[in-house]
């Protein structure tokens, strides 16, 4: 196995009138092939390290180590193209552009890459596949359903065939079946394509497709937890961590259900 994330005793403060210190000492790794699912209460820095490890922001101290580089090392305009080659990302609110259709908001990272024709036609077509979103390729992203649109960012996410796909509440806008079926997708992903995964979410059923689930509080590792063959054994596994973990960790994911 390959070491595809490596986090080496991340550190952030936020400096200000009052400096205050978001992340201490986290220390973790990711292999290929591996669903990781990050959870903890609101405020335990989770987006803040997100955002170390998408290198959107730098770290007070420690490293970040990318498929064996630190992206925090390179220079401003090879950090963007870094980003762009290495990463994919899923959001929330999926990040979708409504003046383009479905198929031009999936291609828009190969066509800032400059990859030919004919070549992101034939990925389009296997991704979209795939993501069983063929059909709607010719329409605008006001026209299809909320889980329509995040099947449409996770083919955004992984057409370039990222090293690592980063994911922030993925089933944070869709209802219940909407994310069992995006959770099912990415699951299949990461079986069949060997995609890596790193998945921030508040959900425990979310978090019961990763094959294991990194707990923090206030910044640091509270807890890990590895899915053994059962999912819905591991879901109350992790509704058992969060409710030790107090917060709104417990409250939040138990009110989706
Ligand atoms: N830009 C910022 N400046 C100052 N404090 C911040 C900033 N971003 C986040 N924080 C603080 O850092 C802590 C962790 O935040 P965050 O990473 O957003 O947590 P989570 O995503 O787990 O809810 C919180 O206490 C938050 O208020
Ligand atoms: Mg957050």
């Amino acid at each position: 196995m390959s070491t595809i994330l490596e986090v080496r005793n991340l550190t952030k403060i936020y400096e200000g009138k009052v400096s205050y210190k978001a992340l201490d000492g986290i220390h973790f790794s990711i292999e290929k092939g591996e669903f990781v699912g990050i959870m903890g209460p609101s405020g335990s820095g989770k987006t803040t390290l997100l955002n170390m490890v998408s290198t959107i922001d730098t770290p007070t101290a420690g490293e970040i180590i990318i498929n064996g580089r630190n992206p925090h090392k390179l220079k401003k305009k090879d950090i963007a193209l870094f980003r762009r080659r290495e990463l994919g990302f899923v959001f929330q609110y999926f990040n979708l552009l409504d003046t383009l259709t479905v198929e031009e908001n999936i291609i828009l990272p190969l066509t800032l890459d400059k990859v030919k024709v004919k070549e992101m036609a034939e990925r389009v077509v296997s991704v979209t596949r795939k993501l069983g979103i063929e059909g709607i390729l010719k329409k605008r992203t006001y026209e299809i359903s909320g889980g329509q649109m995040q099947r449409t960012a996770i083919a955004r996410a992984i057409i370039h065939h990222p090293q690592l796909i980063l994911a922030d509440e993925p089933t944070g806008n869709l209802d219940s079946k909407s994310s069992k079926d995006v959770m099912e997708t990415l699951q299949q992903l990461n079986k069949e394509e060997n995609a890596t995964m790193m998945m921030v979410t508040h959900d425990a059923l979310a978090a019961s497709y990763c094959d294991r689930v990194i707990f923090i509080k206030d910044g640091e590792l509270y807890n890990e937890i590895y899915r053994g063959k059962n999912r819905q054994a591991f879901y109350q596994q992790i509704i058992d961590v969060l409710s030790v973990l107090g917060g709104d960790a417990h409250e939040l994911s138990a009110a989706r259900f």
